[in-house]
């Protein structure tokens, strides 16, 4: 069983992810911590909270997180992508369906609440990070000794060898708060991050969400008005594969690579997250048997980055958990 803290900025493929998180029998979600990024982080939290009162997981605690990144000016939110309420436009509509909302948040920050779980349970947690990391970040600045007492990590975020999504080298969680990406990626702990090497080939199609739909209860159904406005944003870029209309599931493939982590192939090194300047953002691999001159360089534990996946057994799976809601 992997027992996780899902660090997240919902966002409309947040929501897929944290259906992912709640429907699989191997993951037991122990909470939510929210972060700026797909919206403001008022917004966020209120999605957190209606997202897992729509799918009945009123008793998930939920912590509030960071209104901004650690260092830079915080981006303006992507509203094209996400819509304005985060949530495609549609969570007023949505709302109106909904019994009183009964999920509430918590009194500890984000930050506070991962150290203190991590404290309760030592090498037993798992962070799944799949919004910008200042959070995370500002967990290992409350506790340096975090990394040796969680027992893995799994980021969506930055690229390796495609393109960005916000720059051409970077990614949108990384970009939004390099210093604390960084952070992350110098830690001394397990660490798997799933980018756009991989996520931008998992297209999310149209049919697929339409049978979701059908299968999937009242989550499916939820997921299904959300993700119209993502599709319609996705459509118009044509950068994935598919004929008909998908968007790029990019937050649920890290829960998928914790559950079947064959279906994913890596390439390992030490890493650094550029903090500033045009290349803002962009994750660099370094190759670990190197001896770099450079002293930034030197004694940077490695992570893996994710190259290839099997896209469509992950689709498959991810179909095959959501259809596990009945309700
Ligand atoms: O680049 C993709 C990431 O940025 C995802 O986490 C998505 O939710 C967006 O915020
Ligand atoms: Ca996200």
């Amino acid at each position: 069983m992997h027992k996780i803290i899902l660090d997240t900025d919902p966002g409309i493929d947040d929501a897929q992810a944290i259906a992912f998180a709640l429907a699989h029998p191997e993951i037991e979600l122990l909470g939510l911590t929210t972060i700026f990024g797909n919206a403001e982080i008022d917004i966020t939290t209120n999605n957190a909270l209606t997202i897992l009162n729509v799918m009945r997981a009123e008793l998930v605690p939920v912590f509030k997180g960071a209104d901004k990144p650690l260092q830079i000016d915080r981006f303006p939110a992507p509203d094209f992508v996400h819509g304005a309420d985060g949530l495609g436009n549609v969570k007023d509509q949505l709302l109106s369906d909904l019994s009183e909302v009964k999920a509430h948040s918590s009194q500890s920050t984000a930050a506070e609440w991962i150290v203190a779980m991590a404290n309760e349970s030592p090498k037993e947690i798992t962070l799944v990070a799949i919004g910008p990391l200042t959070n995370l970040a500002e967990a290992i600045l409350l506790d340096p000794d975090l990394p040796s007492k969680v027992k893995q990590v799994v980021v969506m975020g930055g690229v390796h060898k495609a393109k960005g999504n916000v720059s051409p080298v970077a990614e949108a969680n990384f970009i939004n708060d390099p210093h604390a990406a960084d952070i992350v990626c110098r830690q001394n702990w397990p660490l798997s991050i799933i980018g756009l090497d991989v996520t931008m080939e998992i297209a999310l199609t149209e049919s697929r969400l339409e049978e979701l739909r059908t299968s999937a209860g009242r989550v499916g159904e939820f997921l299904w008005h959300t993700s119209q406005y993502y599709l319609d944003f996705y459509s118009s870029l044509e950068v994935l594969a598919p004929t008909e209309r998908a968007c790029a599931m990019h937050d649920a493939s890290a829960l998928a690579y914790l559950v079947r982590p064959e279906l994913f192939q890596f390439s390992k090194g030490s890493a650094c997250v550029i903090e500033s300047g045009p290349a803002m953002g962009q994750f660099i691999l370094g190759d670990q048997s190197d001896n770099y001159f450079l002293s930034t360089w030197r004694n940077r534990p490695s992570c893996q980055i994710a190259t290839q996946v099997d896209s469509e057994a992950v689709l498959e799976l991810f179909s095959k958990t959501l259809s596990l809601f009945s309700y």
